[in-house]
């Protein structure tokens, strides 16, 4: 059998195939909401492809667990550029070499500039571990706890020029007990945010995000 150049008709298998969205995670730090998501697309649970770690602290937990994950790594040193534009640009060349389409920021103890938030608009998420406006900083839980909250939480965010600011696309509360400590609160909300980054993760993989000024519409497929 043979076909015209250019009409061979599709094999099953290429129909399909689903097109996998290339993730990078940016992370300082221990990289447990990383490596819930390095699990989740290994398992097929998001149609992604976790292609890069980008990381500025060469002491972080979250590198070895990229290593044994199989994912790339990207060190980059905010002390060896004279400039944060050329720490970014550094970024962006690994960006652009792995044809990423997602940013998602798990403990990424950095403010990125406008220039950077700009270039990659509406291509940046952010999880926040409290119930945002409230608690921002780095600080989330800890505040929140000492301030005596009944209910915390955990928002998922695009990023946008001010610190944990932009437009939120998800939120899930959980319930401070009368006996939480700060570890036992610290463990509800590291378990909610590994659940409801996947969440927010599927649906902008599915494309049903839509922001709208300070809003976030979820579309259905
Ligand atoms: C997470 O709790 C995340 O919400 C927080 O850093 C932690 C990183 O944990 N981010 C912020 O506070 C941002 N303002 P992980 O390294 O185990 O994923």
């Amino acid at each position: 059998m043979y076909f015209l150049r250019g009409l061979r008709p599709s094999l099953p298998h290429e129909d399909d195939k689903e097109k996998m969205t290339n993730i990078a995670v940016f992370a300082s730090g221990r990289g447990t909401n990383f490596s819930a998501i390095a699990r989740a697309a290994k398992k097929g649970k998001l149609k992604a492809n976790l292609a890069l770690l980008v990381c500025d602290n060469p002491d972080a937990g979250v590198i070895e667990k990229a290593k044994r994950s199989g994912v790339k790594v990207a060190l980059v040193k905010r002390e060896d550029f004279p400039a944060k534009s050329d720490f970014e640009n550094a970024i962006i060349r690994y960006l652009e070499e792995n044809t990423i389409e997602l940013i998602v920021l798990a403990g990424f103890m950095r403010m990125l500039s406008p220039e950077f938030v700009s270039r990659y608009r509406n291509k940046i998420i952010n999880i926040h571990p409290a119930i945002l406006p409230s608690f921002k900083g780095d600080k989330g839980i800890k505040d929140a706890f000492e301030y005596g909250v009944k209910v915390t939480g955990v928002t998922v965010h695009f990023v946008d020029e001010k610190m944990d600011h932009g437009p939120i696309i998800l939120q899930s509360a959980v319930k401070v007990e009368d006996n939480d400590t700060l570890e036992s609160l610290e463990a509800k909300i590291h378990k909610t945010e590994h659940k409801l980054y996947l969440q927010a993760i599927k649906l902008f993989i599915e494309g049903r995000l839509k922001p709208e000024g300070r809003k976030v519409r979820v579309v259905n497929p």
